[in-house]
């Protein structure tokens, strides 16, 4: 099996003060390629952390991490940028969508910055997906907080990532509208092969992924295959 994502000894601290917080201490795994992977933990755990640094768009501390087959330390802040938006989809907790653009303009940014054509028909089309037809000329402003993290959602699948992290992609959802965004989640995984690495505090959601690992305090407390739990 293809590995891709090698999380090796991973450690990370924040200066607080005059105080060290260290907030990942070594923290190793690896995913095969088109796995399901849940990152569950307490608030504080460092979930949201490691994802970032997984996802290249933060730097470590100590250890390593190969994602798609690339070490990231040997990758520069353009090169990362460029595997990011060729293989990597990214949910945020917080949603990011840019402010000054409407819902389809958030949903297509990714496809134009890869220079793709007949974007807006793929952007309403993942729109309509998410349940947002109505809403595609909205300003994030203008939507609510279940329905910025549908166009975000729309917005990572845009790319066709071979590996889409998501922070916690139902946190903000009622339960249906969360089983349906699960479902899209999971049918991209099955139709496109992507690899999941989900961060949630729905158990739930994490025992239908294939394995869950387990953060307390910023390391390891287990990671083991859903159908041991
Ligand atoms: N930029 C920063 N500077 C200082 N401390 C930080 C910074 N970012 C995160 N932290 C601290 O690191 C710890 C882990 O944060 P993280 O966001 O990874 O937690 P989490 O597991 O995602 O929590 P939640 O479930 O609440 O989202 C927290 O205690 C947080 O206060
Ligand atoms: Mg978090």
């Amino acid at each position: 099996m293809t590995k891709i994502l090698n999380v090796h000894q991973l450690g990370k601290s924040y200066n607080s003060g005059s105080k060290k917080l260290t907030v990942l201490d070594d923290i190793s795994f690896q995913i095969n390629e088109g796995e399901t992977f849940a990152i569950v933990g307490p608030s504080g755990s460092g979930k949201t952390t490691l994802l970032g640094l997984a996802a290249g768009l933060d730097y470590p501390d100590l250890g390593t991490i190969e994602l798609c087959g690339v070490d990231l330390d040997n990758l520069d802040e353009d090169e990362r940028a460029l595997l990011r938006n060729s293989n990597v989809g990214f949910i945020f907790q917080n949603f990011q969508l840019l402010p000054t653009l409407t819902a389809l303009e958030n949903v297509i940014v990714p496809l134009e910055l890869q220079g793709k054509t007949n974007v807006e028909k793929i952007g309403k089309d993942l729109l309509s997906k998410v349940g947002l037809s109505d809403r595609i000329d909205h300003y994030p402003s203008q939507l609510s907080g279940g329905e910025q993290q549908r166009v975000a959602l729309a917005r990572a699948f845009s790319s066709r990532p071979s590996i889409l992290f998501a922070d916690e992609p139902t946190g903000n959802l009622d339960e249906e509208t969360g089983e349906k965004v699960v479902q899209l989640l999971f049918d991209l995984n099955k139709e496109a092969g992507t690899t999941l690495v989900i961060v949630t505090h729905d158990l739930d959601l994490a025992r239908k992924c294939k394995r869950i690992l387990r953060l307390k305090g910023g390391r390891v407390l287990a990671d083991t295959h859903s159908e041991q739990l």
